[in-house]
């Protein structure tokens, strides 16, 4: 279905707008449509916080990782007091990358080029070329450090934002799930110790929507999860989730859920409960399990490209265990299947929505009408006085 001339008019998403019951989904050019991905792009993830990594990943001054946001490349590294620190990948005297590695070590940031300098926290050490008085005053004036970029972290949680001056300060921007998920769960205990990541032919959103909803783990994953019992949770903040109180751990295939790692050491509350499947909106999906955790990061290139980051975490305790290696088998082919198995639904459902028309949301999809609601929100056009 061809996008309208009024595509961001929003008299043409009422139906979306109704009641769960009696709502549509987003017509198909939301998902398939240029203009539509460029707003989207300008309105939603510019703006966002994004998360990146766990704060054990930069366990040392000059540890470092770098990622692609918006199609910029974003140093994150860990500096000489222990905070963390975000610049553009991109040297000031004339452009050339800077760190060519996801992730690695440094003393100082050297460029490859012609080994301008910089220390942990951005400043210009050293400057070849830039010797004569004419060229060091310029320097001077100028102030040709790193440029930085917002970075902090929250509860063992670093984020990242692309927009120089943030729209949203950070802790507003989460709302309440540093406290509510990240703190209860010990995830500034968790150790990243498995990395993945896809290149798939669909659209960002469709993936954020099938992490939101239980109604298919009965169907394409009927032999890696089952039925998977969820709740919407009510969250306060650009973050949204469903929750699962009903095994021990959602990590391992039916049948074997209860030969897993022990607890993570210190979780309360909720985490003591069951799993959240939260979304720091837009794209991070984070699981949050009472022994383990891991990460699907959505960065879309375009309106059906979509390439993922995968983390998979356990706690320091559980990676020092003698037998960490062995048990982490079964943990790794239970990812590895329902992870193929939502990258899959996710291609056949971009590749049937150019010839669709708008459908509905069953009681078991509340979160994905939310989310495409949120979408909404912040795409249309402001309502005309
Ligand atoms: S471009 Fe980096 S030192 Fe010249
Ligand atoms: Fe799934």
């Amino acid at each position: 279905m061809a996008a309208p001339p009024d595509l961001f008019s929003p008299a043409r998403y009422d139906a979306v707008r109704r009641n769960r019951e009696k709502a549509e989904t987003l017509p198909a050019w939301c998902y398939t449509d240029d203009e539509w991905f460029q707003r989207e792009t300008a309105k939603i993830f510019r703006p966002a916080w994004h998360f990146v990594d766990l704060d054990t990943s930069l366990p040392e001054p000059g540890t470092f990782l770098t990622t692609t946001l918006l199609g910029e490349s974003v140093i994150v590294i860990r500096d000489r007091e222990g905070g963390v620190r975000g610049f553009r990948n991109s040297c000031r005297h004339r452009g050339a990358e800077l760190l060519g590695e996801s992730q690695g070590s440094c003393r100082a940031i050297r460029c490859p080029y012609h080994s301008w300098t910089y220390d942990l926290d951005g400043t210009l050490l050293m400057a070849p070329g830039t010797e004569t008085e004419y060229a060091r005053s310029a320097l001077g004036n100028l102030g040709l450090n790193l440029t930085p970029v917002p970075c902090a972290s929250r509860h063992g949680m670093i984020y990242v934002n692309v927009s120089p001056k943030p729209p949203v300060p950070l802790d507003v921007y989460l709302g309440d799930y540093p406290e509510r998920v990240a703190a209860p769960y010990q995830v500034s205990r968790m150790v990243c110790v498995r990395r993945l990541s896809y290149d798939l032919a669909t659209n960002w959103k469709l993936y954020c929507e099938v992490e939101m909803e239980t109604l298919h783990t009965k169907h394409i994953h009927r032999r890696s999860i089952g039925e998977q019992p969820v709740t919407a949770a009510t969250t306060q903040g650009e973050w949204i989730a469903v929750v699962n109180t009903d095994q021990p751990t959602p990590a391992l295939y039916p049948g074997s859920r209860s030969k897993g790692f022990p607890r993570t050491p210190g979780i309360y509350g909720p985490a003591e409960e069951g799993t959240y499947f939260s979304t720091v909106l837009p794209g991070s999906f984070i699981v949050t399990a009472p022994d383990c955790m891991w990460w699907i990061r959505k960065i879309p290139t375009a309106p059906g490209r979509l390439h993922t980051e995968v983390g998979y975490c356990f706690p320091r305790e559980t990676v020092a265990r003698p037998d960490f290696a062995e048990l982490a088998e079964a943990y790794n082919a239970r990812w590895d299947q329902v992870m193929d198995e939502d990258n899959q639904i996710v291609e056949v459902q971009y590749r049937g929505l150019r010839s669709s028309v708008p459908g509905c949301y069953t009681a078991e999809e509340p979160v994905v009408h939310r989310f495409d609601n949120w979408v909404l929100d912040r795409v249309l056009d402001e309502e005309s006085p």
